[in-house]
């Protein structure tokens, strides 16, 4: 059912150092050899930055321009029903443009001096403990390129438009910047795997694809959810769970499919309680504990 699967495509470089990015045959890109060249280049550009560096410019084609003109606008009208009220003024606050795809730098640049937080361009899936450990320090690794301009509302991995759309709006909170960020010392303060992907599930859960109460109605603030044309429609009508971190650790999901186990905080205070004092102090011995805990019931 998910559109928006969190998938990557694999990278590849041979023996000549050519990159490729190996789209699935079912990817709406897999035949066009236009599209396939420039995700290539995407890719090199990413795996050639160096932390530090401003990241490259992408050119995108005019098709590109027009599936973030008009995923923006639809996605603008479908947040302003679902979407909670920090997510909105933080997007209001950030201002990115709805007319053309704004880069990864100039989003960057607009973040910074709300948050702290800056991109750093990914060719691919990247590691758990880079990817959340990264988060301590401010930065979001992200996606550049766009979905195929053939389906504008359909993606089936995360594409420049869930990394903005979705993370960077949220990331001009500073509430919610504060939580990927404690989210990211405790990927760095673990050492097991198993530690490891409890604190990326309750990630998951809650930054990815959370659901909170507000004035009597249930929104979303996820980036998953606020970035996926299909998929903001349906949250209402998933099995609704209530936050507990046992629960969202120890949950399996299906990154190819909707989330159709949601967890809702009861507010953003809730969230911050829940979560964030969970990430704020959490290690491999307690996460043991609630993991136990959970198993026995
Ligand atoms: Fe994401």
């Amino acid at each position: 059912m998910m559109e928006e699967a969190q998938y990557f495509a694999p990278v590849n470089t041979d023996e000549h150092g050519e990159v490729t990015v190996e789209l699935a045959t079912s990817h709406p890109g897999f035949a066009d050899p236009v599209y396939r060249a420039r995700r290539n280049a995407i890719a090199r550009l990413a795996l050639d930055h160096r932390r530090g560096d401003p990241v490259p410019e992408t050119e995108y084609t005019a098709e590109e321009q027009e599936v973030w003109r008009v995923v923006s606008r639809e996605l603008a009208a479908k947040h302003r029903r679902y979407a909670v009220g920090e997510f909105l003024a933080a997007k209001e606050r950030l201002g990115l443009p709805e007319d053309r795809i704004p880069q990864l730098q100039e989003v960057s640049e607009m973040l910074r001096p709300l948050t702290g937080f800056r991109y750093l361009p990914a060719a691919g899936l990247v590691p758990l403990r880079d990817f959340y450990g990264s988060l301590a320090d401010f930065y979001f690794h992200s996606t550049q390129y766009i979905r195929h301009h053939s389906t504008p509302f359909y993606t089936p991995e995360p594409d420049v438009i869930h990394e903005v759309i979705g993370h960077g709006n949220t990331l001009a909170s500073d509430r919610f910047a504060a939580l990927y960020r404690v989210a990211g010392h405790a990927a760095r303060r673990v050492e097991t795997q198993e530690a490891l992907e409890f604190v990326s599930k309750v990630f998951w859960f809650t930054l990815e694809f959370g659901v909170m109460a507000e004035a009597g109605e249930l929104k979303a603030y996820g980036a998953g959810i606020l970035s996926s044309y299909g998929e903001i429609e349906e949250f209402r009508g998933m099995t609704i769970r209530p936050l507990d971190l046992a629960a969202m650790g120890t949950t399996e999901y299906d990154i190819t499919k909707y989330q159709d186990v949601l967890f809702r905080a009861e507010s953003m205070d809730h969230l911050e309680e829940v979560a964030g004092g969970f990430w704020a102090d959490c290690d491999d011995e307690s996460i043991a504990r609630i993991t136990r805990s959970t198993v026995r019931t």
